[in-house]
């Protein structure tokens, strides 16, 4: 049984930084859960950053290893549920807030956590996917059981270039549904085209000074992953019967909004967490990803690297300048 491995640490500095750096830890320093995973792949989300500089509200404790997704093999289960051998997804839930997360090649984890790869996907695929393509299926999910549909309009997709972004893009596409991709970064519109976007937008374009209570409708629905005065404006055009799902904070954590667009257009806002996602559902979201929402261009969203190369980007991503998904491989 393996004694040490390799981890991404962050650690706390006399004067209030914050320094980044890949060290050996000892598997007995992991914590005392049911099954230890050796980890072939994580991915780098937003949140991963935010505890990998030090954000209080994603991790209290340091040192730490941050990463909320990890998929590999499991070593050693004492959880019946599990064998040695067993290839697992694990997303969310503690993982890479106040559990050491996915940027070590071990983690240990309670059973109840752990969702079996599914047949259809490799765990690099799932990687690829990871939390943001979870949460980009769960939102599609909710806007097609909310009842809007391909025929009812245009979807638009906010923050569209990043994780969760290029995944609703593709998902939303793979669901028919046209798409208007919004974004900062318009010499990234042939990447949007090619995940489905049916046209891309400057996320300016998603503004407004006059104050109104409602815009002229332009949308079916959005799938939003910044919040803040885009969420608000989104709201806003959103057309009669409209379905929003939101799930990001990327321009912070107020909404200022008023009752009309609810009460007069029956538009429905609808929030999106993909940590406490019950077992059941979670499950029946990996499995669409691994069947019939599998979407074909999942090499093409994401760049790989090694447990070294994640500090520039984690730099990258907190500038906002992050592309589709970053890969990270474990074994390198
Ligand atoms: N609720 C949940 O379960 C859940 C799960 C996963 C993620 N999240 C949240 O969802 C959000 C996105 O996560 P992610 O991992 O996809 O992050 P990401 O890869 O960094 O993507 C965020 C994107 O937002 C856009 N953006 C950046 N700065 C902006 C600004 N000032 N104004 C407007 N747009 C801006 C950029 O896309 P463009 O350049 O294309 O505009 C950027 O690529 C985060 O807030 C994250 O915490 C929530």
């Amino acid at each position: 049984m393996v004694e040490s491995f390799k981890a991404l640490v962050v650690e706390e500095t006399s004067d209030g930084n914050y320094k980044r750096s890949v060290k050996q830890r000892s598997v007995d320093d992991l914590p005392d859960h049911d099954v230890l995973i050796e980890v072939h792949y994580s991915a780098l989300n937003y949140k991963d950053a935010l505890s990998a500089s030090g954000n209080k509200g994603v991790t209290q404790q340091f040192p730490h290893t941050p990463g909320v997704d990890a998929a590999g093999v499991i070593a050693k289960s004492d959880d019946p549920r599990f064998t040695a051998g067993d290839k697992v997804i694990v997303t969310s839930f503690d993982l890479g807030q106040n559990t050491p997360g996915g940027f070590g090649q071990y983690i240990r984890v309670p059973g109840d956590w752990i969702v079996p790869l599914p047949d259809g996907l490799t765990l690099r695929e799932s990687m690829i996917l990871g939390t943001a393509g979870f949460t980009a299926a769960y939102g599609v999910h909710h806007i097609k059981e909310n009842g809007t549909q391909p025929k009812d309009g245009p979807m638009l997709v906010t923050g569209a270039t990043g994780g969760v972004g290029s995944l609703a893009v593709a998902l939303l596409s793979l669901n028919n549904y046209n798409v208007v991709a919004a974004t900062g970064k318009m010499d990234q519109k042939d990447f949007l085209m090619s995940l489905g976007a049916t046209e891309v937008i400057k996320r300016e374009q998603v503004s407004d000074t006059s104050g109104k209570p409602l815009l002229e409708g332009r949308w079916a629905g959005a799938l939003d992953t910044v919040g803040g005065s885009m969420l608000d404006v989104a709201i806003r055009q959103t057309n009669h019967n409209g379905t929003i799902a939101c799930c990001g904070n990327i321009l912070g954590g107020e909404l200022n909004t008023s009752i009309y667009p609810f009460i007069l257009r029956g538009v429905s806002l609808m929030g999106i967490d993909s940590g406490i996602c019950l077992m059941p559902m979670r499950k029946t979201i990996w499995n669409l990803l691994a069947t019939d929402w599998k979407p074909a261009n999942l090499e093409e969203i994401c760049t790989e690297c090694s447990l070294e190369e994640l500090h520039k980007e984690i730099d990258k991503i907190l500038a906002g300048g992050q592309v589709g998904k970053i890969l990270v491989d474990l074994q390198k």
